[in-house]
């Protein structure tokens, strides 16, 4: 490894600062900047830096790694955290909640008489994940209106966070929805002379986003019967997944559905759950 890295004014990344960086990140977030990252750790914290007028990595850093400078550590952590999704990302997972597992849900729970329903999308990013799980709960439970569903939607992020909340997306992030899904849950508005859509009442009102790092504890037990933890764990290492892969089992419902990103596995992971289809398990 370089043992240094030079932008473009001069200054330079060092490996002791890229370290620093790096296990702070791990031991915060859980996300590995192994040596491969450091070219996007150094654009990241040059783009930083240029925000904030520094022009010394070492200098951003002691600020950012402060007391003073707790405010800017959580602008770090989002500028260093990937948050790239779109609205029914690997449908195969969506169908799979259409059938089988919503209505071998709902026939258990009505002969239960037990009418909620726990969802957690950890990892919600921008919230493209909690709403298409939203629009896929509501077109798919038949009597919709007799059932309590809940979503819980959380990130690490409070910036990526923010722009969940707010639910305003631009024409090219709605494309996959089809015309009916824009009709019944989005609502077109005009910013600045460009057309966006804000997701609808109905859907922010059965979900509540929240600040949630994966890495500490979890304020609740669940029992969710379903936990989508998709494209999240890719940026942690083994051990950290496996420890992730435990905690989201304690907190499923037996029956309960646990999806994770296509890209990712469980190979490797001691788990308690049976496979359904690639990328979807169920807790036995
Ligand atoms: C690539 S996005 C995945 C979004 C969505 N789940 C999907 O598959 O489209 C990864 C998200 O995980 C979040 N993340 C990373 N580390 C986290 C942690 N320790 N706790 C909670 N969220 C975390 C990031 O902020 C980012 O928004």
């Amino acid at each position: 490894m370089n043992t240094s890295l030079q932008n473009t004014n001069g200054n330079k990344l060092s490996e002791r600062d890229f370290r620093r960086i790096s296990d702070v990140i791990y031991k915060h977030c859980g996300i590995n900047l192994h040596d491969g990252k450091e070219p996007l750790v150094r654009a990241r914290l040059a783009k930083r830096m240029r925000t904030l007028k520094y022009d010394s990595f070492r200098k951003y850093i002691d600020f950012a790694l402060s007391d003073a400078g707790k405010h800017e550590f959580h602008s770090l952590v989002d500028s260093l955290s990937t948050n790239l999704t779109s609205f029914f990302r690997e449908k195969s997972h969506f169908e799979y909640l259409i059938d089988p597992f919503l209505p071998k849900l709902l026939e258990i729970k009505s002969r239960l008489s037990d009418h909620k329903i726990r969802i957690w999308s950890a990892g919600c990013s921008s919230g493209e994940e909690p709403y298409s799980l939203a629009i896929t709960l509501i077109e798919n439970i038949p009597d919709y209106q007799k059932w309590d569903v809940k979503i819980l939607a959380s990130d690490v992020s409070t910036q990526i966070l923010d722009r969940a909340k707010q639910g305003t997306y631009d024409q090219s992030r709605v494309k996959p929805l089809t015309r009916e899904q824009k009709r019944r849950f989005l609502v077109p508005n005009n910013i600045e002379g460009e057309k966006v859509y804000q997701a609808s009442r109905e859907l922010q009102s059965i979900i509540s986003f929240r600040y949630l790092n994966l890495m500490k504890e979890w304020p609740f037990k669940g029992p969710f019967d379903i936990i989508f933890c998709r494209n999240v764990m890719i940026y942690f290492d083994k051990p950290t997944q496996a420890r992730l892969v435990g905690r989201f089992g304690k907190c499923l419902a037996k029956g309960g559905v646990f999806c994770i990103g296509h890209s990712e596995s469980l190979a490797g992971i001691n788990h308690q759950y049976r496979f359904a289809q690639p990328a979807t398990y169920i807790k036995e």
